[in-house]
């Protein structure tokens, strides 16, 4: 029986941290399930760490369905959250259509890169049975609107902006937040005003959970981000580097605040 979202709810609750890792094959889904990781996330940045391109502008729905089906034939404990790809968000009808396409291949919850004008069509997701995993920040498919990978929300009007769209993502439906690259105050703001789960990278160790490229984590990444960890430096393998990083997170010894957060 796989991970739901019931049991993230009642991990937040009991206040023991979410362990969440991006996986994108059946061997590596495989090594994330002997190490309890609780989320396993198909994410988009397969484009980049699979595919080699600088963005993830290029990953297609059927790509994503690749990855995702390897995913779900190699795994069966964590929960399994796939990426909407760039542009499935461009009308309700095509997120309806892929989305549940995902949904199909195995996903139990799609992320959705949001800001304020995606509350109708998250709700509209919602109400059609995909649960939506809204991801708010530095939303990777925006690099050319922000001109780089920069940390979001850092003004106070932005910051009481991106505050306000969680509020309303949840209340349209989102049962997961995640946070990724904003200030660990704000990150603090958003969870403590939330019910629903909260996934952090880049974010704040108050978070109810934690997420990272799994690349970053075995040491394959040549410049990781700042916020990442290489676990693979102080352990011989890549089990016990994985098993490193899910201590890590539950007993609260990553992230570290003002090392894997920003200002
Ligand atoms: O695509 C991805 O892997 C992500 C994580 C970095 C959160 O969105």
């Amino acid at each position: 029986m796989r991970t739901t979202i019931r049991t993230l709810e009642k991990l937040k609750r009991e206040r023991r941290p979410i362990t969440c890792l991006t996986a994108y094959d059946a061997g590596f889904a495989r090594l994330l399930d002997l190490s309890d990781i609780d989320v396993i996330l198909v994410g988009d940045s397969l484009g980049m760490v699979i595919q080699g391109h600088d963005t993830t502008l290029p990953v297609t729905l059927e790509h994503m369905r690749y990855h995702l089906e390897a995913v779900a034939r190699g795994s069966e404990r964590a929960m399994l959250m796939a990426d909407l790809p760039f542009l499935g968000d461009r009308d309700v009808a095509t997120a309806l259509e892929q989305g549940g396409a995902l949904m199909r291949a195995g996903a139990q919850m799609v992320k959705v890169e949001c800001n304020g004008g995606h509350v109708e069509l998250v709700h509209r997701m919602v109400m059609a049975g995909i649960p939506v995993c809204a991801h708010l920040g530095l939303t990777p498919q925006a690099v050319h609107r922000f001109g780089g990978y920069r940390v979001q929300g850092r003004e106070t009007g932005a910051a009481d902006r991106m505050q306000q769209e969680a509020l309303e993502l949840e209340q349209a439906g989102a049962q997961c937040l995640l946070l990724e690259g904003v200030p660990e105050a704000l990150a603090a703001r958003i969870v403590h005003g939330a019910r629903a789960p909260v996934i952090g990278i880049g974010a704040s160790p108050e978070c109810d959970g934690q997420v990272l490229v799994l690349q970053d984590v075995i040491g394959l990444t040549p410049s990781p981000p700042r916020f990442a960890r290489n676990f693979m430096a102080d352990t011989g393998s890549l089990q016990d580097a994985v098993a490193a990083y899910a201590e890590a997170v539950r007993n609260r010894s990553f992230p570290v605040s003002g090392v894997h957060t920003f200002g």
